[in-house]
């Protein structure tokens, strides 16, 4: 496989074509950036932890029944994935109150819920990412009825492997954002699952080993991440 011209550069990845026009590779970045990108900074060595960290996951996931866009690691940095077409839709699965959800409805942080929640963001910067619900994401048609249910089923399934996989890390998952692609007319799980896009929580302490510490100033930053990434057995 042959890297090609750069696609498109987001806030965390860059994104290159190949000589496959069904497969493109992401470049993980070590640049972090946080409330819509007015926060700006650099979590040395993020890249190779998100970028390692995110196809553990999804080679986790593919063999519990959610399909992913991950192909081949290339690199520390570098991963080969099926290019999809993104539904614009964050979607937030969360098992403990924190960050929003404590702040829009007054609910102390480390609330523990029975059940956990499921709600969408429409993925859309100049509009901040509004929260919206599955009826709003029909009526702007982000995506199909079927498409919504089958993204619903996938991101709670997600959470159960993802739950008991940090727990034996001693990590409790307290909330995750995922998004979704289109290819060849399936939906498949895409962009990444990492300490970016994760909350994550040590079980004893409940010290926040995520990009909180970015988000918050609480130092140690760089130092969380490699935490996770030794927890997990991946240095
Ligand atoms: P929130 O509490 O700020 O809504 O965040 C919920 C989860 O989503 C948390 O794990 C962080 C993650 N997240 C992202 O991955 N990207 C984002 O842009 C935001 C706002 C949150
Ligand atoms: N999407 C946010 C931003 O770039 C990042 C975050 O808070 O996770 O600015």
């Amino acid at each position: 496989m042959e890297k090609r011209e750069q696609l498109y550069e987001g806030k965390a990845k860059k994104v290159f074509a190949t000589d496959d026009p069904d497969i493109v590779i992401v470049d993980y970045k070590d640049d972090a950036t946080a409330f819509n990108g007015e926060k700006k900074g650099t979590i040395v060595g993020k890249g190779v932890v998100n970028n390692r960290m995110t196809n553990h996951v999804f080679r986790l996931l593919e063999k519990e029944g959610v399909p992913t866009h991950y192909i081949e690691e290339l690199s520390d940095r570098e991963t080969a994935v099926k290019k999809v077409q993104i539904v614009p839709l964050e979607v937030i699965i969360r098992n403990i109150a924190a960050g929003s959800f404590s702040k829009r409805l007054g609910v102390p942080e480390g609330k523990k819920f029975r059940q956990p929640t499921i709600e969408f963001s429409y993925k859309n910067d100049e509009l901040g990412d509004p929260l919206i619900n599955s009826y709003f994401a029909l009526a702007l048609e982000l995506a199909t009825e079927e498409e919504i249910e089958t993204i619903k089923r996938y991101a709670f399934r997600v959470n159960e492997v993802l739950k008991a996989y940090f727990l034996q890390a001693d990590i409790e998952l307290v909330d995750f954002k995922i998004e979704f692609g289109r290819f060849k007319g399936q939906i498949i799980l895409a962009d990444e699952i990492s300490p970016d896009t994760c909350r994550l929580w040590d079980v004893h302490t409940h010290e926040k080993l995520d990009k909180d510490r970015f988000r918050r100033d609480l130092g140690n930053v760089e130092e969380a991440y490699q935490e996770v990434f030794k927890r997990l057995g991946l240095d």
